[in-house]
């Protein structure tokens, strides 16, 4: 198993670029079912798993030409609406093709996606199977497997009681070849979903409302071809951010859209960092006193879950006590255990709830990474620790980061894959 070794304290400074965002790739390669036209995507992330999605479309029986940042796929020729369980266990974005293939061929079979470990029992899809349920489908579960079908998918009204990113946009992309109008309400509001709905009007989709809690799609026949560029990824634009901050560097990130990370821009006012914004970039200039200030997750436009690890790790470099709060998942802060190893002063009230106690001096550590955010976490930790660092299972951070060993090296970065 690869490993990441890092020599932390050496000086970082430069320019880094963001990729296209992993959380918007992962919605357009699916959504290419719901047309028998060519699709072109751009700016594509060259990651662990968007390489996992094209092999779940191409297992489908899709056309992919794949080639650095670009990918042309058609999904005419699909052969068949089930998922391959090997496949669709790995990740739970495999959920993300079950309503393209339910609206396109009336019926699908798939079974509980897999994934990362940050939600307790295996992370629910129930608001996917209701959404389903509420435009007609009728869901069966058989052994370890879901099989639903529908004679006619029918627009609906569907109330999320829980806000959901990957259920707004599954139930999006479902409604779309639905007959008549359906109404989301209680939606995400994530850019990606914005993106998304975008695109998806690109191709003749009638979606109205993206990026509010209410969104109101009419169904059409069908869709055509279209190109889609993918937009930044917000998350890795404030985790360099974050990092640049936590190591005191100047640096400048690029290709990224400062607007959709207001939150945590927002707060590094709040506690005193030296930043500067333009249009598409940010830059972060070294703050000596870095002032504490407490954090609660939030759907968007509120502070994102997957900036929580990072920012935990910056406020072990503040002046006093922040508390971090996560609302979204039951099980992301179980990582500081190990910021706790390496010197951190942090204690953990409950499984939602932890106060750092900061500055603390970081030490070197064998560490493991748990989750792709996590593990990025850890990464910067790594980078301002004294010592040589080891961070295991980093498949947890390829999954999310493209080339990061390279892209930090570029920066200055003591790290090296092994
Ligand atoms: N939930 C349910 N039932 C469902 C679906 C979700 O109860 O059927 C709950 C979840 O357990 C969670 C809450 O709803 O407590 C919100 O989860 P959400 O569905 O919004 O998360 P998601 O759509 O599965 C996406 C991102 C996550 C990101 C969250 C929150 C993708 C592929 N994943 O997950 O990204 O943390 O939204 O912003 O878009 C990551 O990139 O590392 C990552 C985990």
């Amino acid at each position: 198993m690869p490993k990441f070794i890092i020599q932390g304290q050496k000086p970082l400074s430069g320019e880094i670029e963001v990729k296209g965002a992993k959380n918007s790739a992962l919605k357009i390669i699916p959504a290419s079912i719901l047309s028998e036209e060519t699709i072109t995507i751009k700016n594509l992330p060259q990651i662990e798993d968007i390489g996992k999605a094209l092999e779940l479309l191409s297992f489908l029986g899709s056309s992919i030409r794949h080639s650095g940042s670009e990918v042309e796929i058609n999904t005419k020729n699909i052969n068949k609406s089930e998922l391959e369980p090997k496949l669709a266990d790995k990740f739970r974005t495999s959920m993300m093709f079950v309503g393209p293939l339910l609206a396109r061929f009336k019926e699908v079979k798939f079974p509980h996606p897999g994934g990362c470990v940050i939600g307790a029992s295996g992370r629910p899809i129930d608001l996917f199977l209701e959404g389903f349920q509420a435009l007609g489908a009728e869901v069966k579960v058989s052994g370890k497997f879901y099989e639903i079908k529908a004679k006619e998918l029918k627009g609906a009204t569907y109330f999320f009681s829980t806000v959901s990113v990957t259920g707004t946009e599954s139930l999006m992309m479902t409604a779309t070849l639905a007959k008549g109008i359906t109404t989301l309400q209680n939606c995400a509001m994530e850019p990606e979903i914005k993106a998304l709905a975008d695109y998806l009007n690109s191709q003749g989709a009638k979606i109205k409302g993206a990026g509010s809690p209410t969104i109101i799609i009419e169904g059409v026949k069908k869709l055509k071809a279209g190109t889609f560029k993918i937009v930044p990824d917000r998350i890795e634009a404030g985790s360099f951010a974050i990092m640049a901050a936590a190591s005191k560097s100047d640096i400048t990130i690029t290709k990224c859209q400062p607007e959709h990370i207001l939150s945590l821009l927002t707060i590094f006012k709040k506690i005193g960092l030296n930043f500067e914004i333009g249009k598409d970039w940010l830059r972060v200039k070294p703050t000596k006193n870095i002032r504490p200030y407490n954090i609660k997750t939030h759907e968007y436009p509120g502070f994102p879950t997957d900036l929580q690890s990072p920012y935990t790790v910056l406020m072990t470099q503040a002046q006093g006590l922040s508390t971090i709060h996560e609302i979204i998942y039951d099980r992301r802060l179980l990582y500081v255990d190990m910021l706790s190893q390496m010197g951190a002063n942090i204690i953990m009230c409950d499984p939602h709830r932890v106060v750092v106690n900061g500055p603390s001096k970081l030490y070197a550590k064998k560490l493991i990474s748990p989750d792709i955010r996590a593990g990025i976490a850890l990464v910067i930790a790594a980078l301002i620790a004294k010592g040589t660092t080891e961070i295991d299972n980093i498949y947890q951070i390829d999954r999310g980061y493209e080339n990061i060993d390279k892209r930090l090296r570029d920066l200055g970065a003591d790290i090296v894959r092994v």
